[in-house]
């Protein structure tokens, strides 16, 4: 099968300080991994490396992707700008013209279930979970064949989160592109992805990976439940992953 994103020996430090080490991970065409490990184990270093937006100390990085979107926990909108604008966004920065960038922008505003009216108000003045719709109509806006999600629904109630992440199995099924999608929610893990892998808590490689039976939209949620609770009660490959480490910066 066709290869997405492939990272081989990834190492990194900060401020002298090593994060990650020897980290390796593929992902195939159209595949959503899930990336999960306790707080502070290089998760986010992980993903701004893979996106290239951190250059990695040691290791390699092929991208066989034609073109990422980004959805983070923050929403990280533009504040003077309408929700329509904010998801043209990059369209604009891809210079489409104008016409081309307003279909696009709601084409996926209606993918993630923004209604039109929506589109014209500003950051401010949608919920928290509004707001995150709209990041993630921006990131699906430039068509990718690859997204990063990084823990965008931490913040987020649990019905909600259900909600949203009902919206990214839907997308990824339609566009088919492939995720690496960053949480410590295991049934969040389970829902979205194909696979599950689990970082060493010191960022020392992946500890281990789990396929998820079935095909995400389509599991059940006993099938789901019983999944996580056997993952939790007997995998020693999860065991580490509710530590959190109160040294370490958030
Ligand atoms: N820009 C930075 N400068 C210095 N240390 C950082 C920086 N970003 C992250 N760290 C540290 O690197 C480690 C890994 O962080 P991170 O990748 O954010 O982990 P995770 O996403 O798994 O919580 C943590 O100890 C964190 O405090
Ligand atoms: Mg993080």
């Amino acid at each position: 099968m066709a290869t997405a994103l492939t990272l081989t020996g990834i190492g990194h430090a900060y401020l002298g300080r090593t994060v990650l080490d020897g980290v390796g991970l593929t992902l195939a065409a159209g595949e959503v991994v899930a990336l999960v490990g306790p707080s502070g184990c290089g998760k986010s270093t992980l993903a701004h490396i893979a996106a290239g937006v951190v250059e990695p100390l040691r290791g390699r990085v092929e991208r066989a992707y034609r073109r990422h979107g980004m959805v983070f926990q923050d929403p990280r909108l533009l504040p003077w700008a309408t929700a329509r604008d904010n998801i043209a966004y990059p369209l604009r920065l891809m210079r489409l013209p104008r016409a081309e960038r307003r279909a696009l922008a709601e084409a996926a505003a209606e993918r993630a279930a923004l209604d039109a009216a929506d589109l014209d108000k500003y950051p401010v003045e949608l919920s928290g979970g509004m707001r995150q719709r709209v990041a993630i109509a921006r990131a699906l806006a430039i068509d990718p064949d690859f997204v990063y999600f990084d823990e965008p629904f931490t913040a987020l109630d649990v019905a909600l989160k259900r909600r949203m992440q009902d919206l990214v199995i839907a997308a990824s099924r339609a566009l088919h592109f492939a995720a690496l999608f960053i949480t410590h929610d295991l049934m969040e893990a389970a829902r979205v992805a194909h696979r599950v892998a689990v970082m060493d808590a010191h960022g020392r490689g992946i500890a281990g990976e789990r396929a998820v039976p079935g095909t995400p939209g389509e599991r059940g949620d006993g099938d789901l439940y019983r999944l996580v609770a056997s993952f939790l009660a007997d995998d020693p490959l999860f065991r580490h992953i509710h530590d959190v480490d109160e040294r370490r910066a958030p």
